[in-house]
């Protein structure tokens, strides 16, 4: 009896030594903006998380800041598996041939963000997930930024003030086609790169959350800013299918579940990342801060618009009419719950007659 235990032990003792001794599985998560930004910070909460949880057998190395790849590149590092995890805005994702995912960036579609983390954790999410699965990549979350704001070196108060500005915009046909409609000339261009080509004139402003502003110090380099929350800035988690695929199912799990909790973690810091960030603008004194008047935000939108039924086909009309609805739905469900009478002016969500109005919430 006692030989057995012993055998029994020792058996136990080597397992655990040999369990111990392996290699970690090591995750490459590359991303292209600052850690103390809502994604950066993210990226290494979920190292923590995973790698407390998985007792060892998980390392995460975050690389910040376009150190390891620029966005186009990151994607390809993706699916030949020299990266296992990225977080590319939803904007980034057309080149790769899922143009699906540029609902996202259809110009006042989200009147708050209720009806975004709907949609994102919805069926309009699950299919975009599913979308991705021929290219080799699986979707593990999305995760919040926030409404964008627009930047030059001259107001932009009126739709004319950007006839013929060059704007940088992410590789998005949709927000291609949303410059356009305003009369400014649309420049890809990776996001590393947009500081120096503000700073020497290459183009002339951008559009980006101010989180990514700030933190990427474009106000040093532009002297307005309005405040319009015209778009919307979000991120798809994406690992390499076979790397996922191949993983233990346990330790998938695990990772899962530390996925989750981080996109749980990653919302709540969102907006007040956001907040925080254009308090620092206004401090920093550099650039005139300007928050468009709702009447002006229906003209900017009236101007914009017809972006939405030009790109049904690409995005798939299905997926447009469902995130109108999930719009209503949320709407209908806030007026049901307030207690006081709704204010007259609000305004209901973008399919209406009356342009819908981003809420920060
Ligand atoms: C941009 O390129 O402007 C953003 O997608 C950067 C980011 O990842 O937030």
């Amino acid at each position: 009896m006692k030989l057995a235990a012993l055998f029994s032990a020792l058996a136990l003792g080597i397992a655990s030594f040999a369990s111990q001794a392996a290699d970690p599985v090591v995750i490459k998560f590359s991303h292209v903006v600052a850690p103390d930004t809502p994604k950066g910070r993210a990226a290494d909460y979920f190292k923590k998380l995973a790698e407390e949880r998985a007792k060892g057998r998980v390392k995460v190395e975050v690389y910040p800041n376009s150190q390891l790849y620029k966005d186009r590149e990151e994607m390809e590092a993706l699916q030949i598996g020299a990266v296992q995890m990225l977080a590319p805005s939803l904007a980034k994702f057309g080149p790769l041939g899922v143009r699906s995912f540029e609902l996202f960036d259809l110009p006042y579609i989200f009147p708050n963000k209720e009806t975004l983390y709907r949609v994102m954790d919805g069926d309009i999410g699950k299919k975009l997930f599913g979308l991705l699965d021929a290219k080799g990549i699986t979707g593990l979350g999305f995760w919040d930024n926030g409404f964008k704001q627009r930047s030059a070196n001259k107001p932009l108060h009126s739709v004319d003030d950007f006839k013929g500005l060059k704007l940088r915009i992410q590789s998005s046909k949709v927000l291609e086609a949303q410059m356009k409609a305003l009369g400014a000339n649309p420049q890809v261009m990776a996001f590393s790169e947009v500081y120096s080509a503000l700073q020497q004139g290459v183009v002339d402003g951008t559009e980006n959350p101010m989180s990514n502003l700030y933190t990427q110090k474009m106000h040093e380099v532009q002297k307005h800013l309005t405040l319009s929350d015209h778009g919307y800035l979000g991120y798809a988690v994406i690992v390499n299918k076979k790397f996922w695929a191949d993983l233990p199912a346990d330790l998938r799990d695990t990772l899962n579940k530390a996925m989750q909790e981080t996109t749980v973690f990653e919302r709540k810091i969102a907006q007040e990342e956001n907040d925080e960030a254009l308090a620092k603008v206004k401090a920093a004194g550099t650039t005139q801060v300007y928050t468009l008047p709702y009447r002006d935000r229906v003209v900017w939108q009236q101007a914009m618009l017809p972006v939405h039924k030009e790109f049904e086909e690409k995005i798939g009309r299905d997926l447009i009419q469902a995130a109108y609805q999930t719009a209503a739905t949320v709407e209908k469900e806030k007026a049901a719950k307030a207690v006081a009478p709704a204010m007259k002016d609000k305004p209901g969500p973008v399919k209406a007659t009356r342009p819908a109005k981003p809420e920060k919430n």
